[in-house]
């Protein structure tokens, strides 16, 4: 059974730096293999991580759709297996796959079904899966693939981000996500000190705060000049901050495991 984290927030927010950063601290502690699933329409996991892809879900559904009306049950199925895999990106300790572009509105044909199968079989060959999800809850609502284990909503550092991110919360719970663990990243956070006013709405919200990440230049600067911001240095004050958290995560987990 694979390990769940994905990650949610509104948009700019800094989810697919942090996810970038995660996925790191997995496959630099072995704790691999990891799937990499770039769930937002507009995908730059990729971009985070330095990697390019050719295919995605998304794509793969629409010619599917065309080409699979010709087949039925279990060639269908291995059609779409087969092209699932063709859209994963192998690097090393982990694998990539972006879900692209959101299928039409109301369109909720067997391929879609399908592949969701397919992916959450795919899933079970791997030791930790790392979502970065678009902004809002979509994919953890309609296009659910998997159950989610650790989920992190991130929030600037401001009293209105920390009260969306708590709708965000609310939203989640009510659509039914099975979650086991939820909590609040402040992101961009100057010289890394929580203002009270904020630390206070992430209270009333009753949204654990696992970490705090810096606003950090090192971020700032590779991402200005468009470089993969995966690159930042080990001592980066944002990577620092994401290493503590997962380092939590990990140990967590292997109790889970024990028990
Ligand atoms: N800790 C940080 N310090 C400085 N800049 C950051 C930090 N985290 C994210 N950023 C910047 O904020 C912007 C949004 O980050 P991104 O990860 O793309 O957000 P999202 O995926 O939520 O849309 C990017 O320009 C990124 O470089
Ligand atoms: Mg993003």
């Amino acid at each position: 059974m694979s390990i769940t984290i994905a990650v949610t927030g509104k948009g700019g927010v800094g989810k697919t730096t942090i996810s970038a950063l995660m996925l790191q601290w997995l496959v630099a502690h072995k704790a691999t293999p990891v799937l990499a699933v770039d769930a937002d329409s507009n995908a730059n996991l990729n971009e985070a991580l330095g990697v390019s892809y050719s295919a995605s879900v998304g794509g793969i559904r629409e010619d599917a759709r065309r080409q699979a009306k010709d087949l039925a049950g279990v060639a269908k199925q291995e059609f779409l297996d087969l092209r699932v895999q063709e859209a994963l990106v192998e690097q090393d300790g982990f694998d990539l796959i972006v879900m692209g572009r959101p299928e039409g509105p109301g369109c909720y044909c067997f391929a879609n079904n399908v592949l969701r199968d397919v992916i959450k079989r795919l899933a079970d060959n791997y030791r930790y899966i790392v979502v970065d999800n678009e902004a809002g809850l979509e994919h953890l609502s309609r296009r659910t693939l998997l159950t989610v284990d650790h989920l992190f909503i991130v929030s600037d550092c401001t009293v209105r981000g920390v009260r969306t991110a708590g709708r965000i919360a609310r939203l989640t719970a009510e659509m039914g996500t099975p979650v086991a663990d939820c909590g609040l990243i402040v992101n961009r956070v100057p010289g890394g000190v929580l203002p009270d006013a904020v630390r206070a709405e992430a209270e009333a919200a009753g949204l654990p705060l696992p970490v705090v990440i810096p606003m950090d230049d090192n971020v700032a600067v590779l991402d200005a000049g468009g470089i993969a911001v995966g690159d930042i240095p080990d001592d980066a004050p944002a990577r620092q901050a994401v290493n503590t958290l997962m380092e939590r995560v990990h140990d967590k987990e292997l109790l889970n495991v024990k028990r």
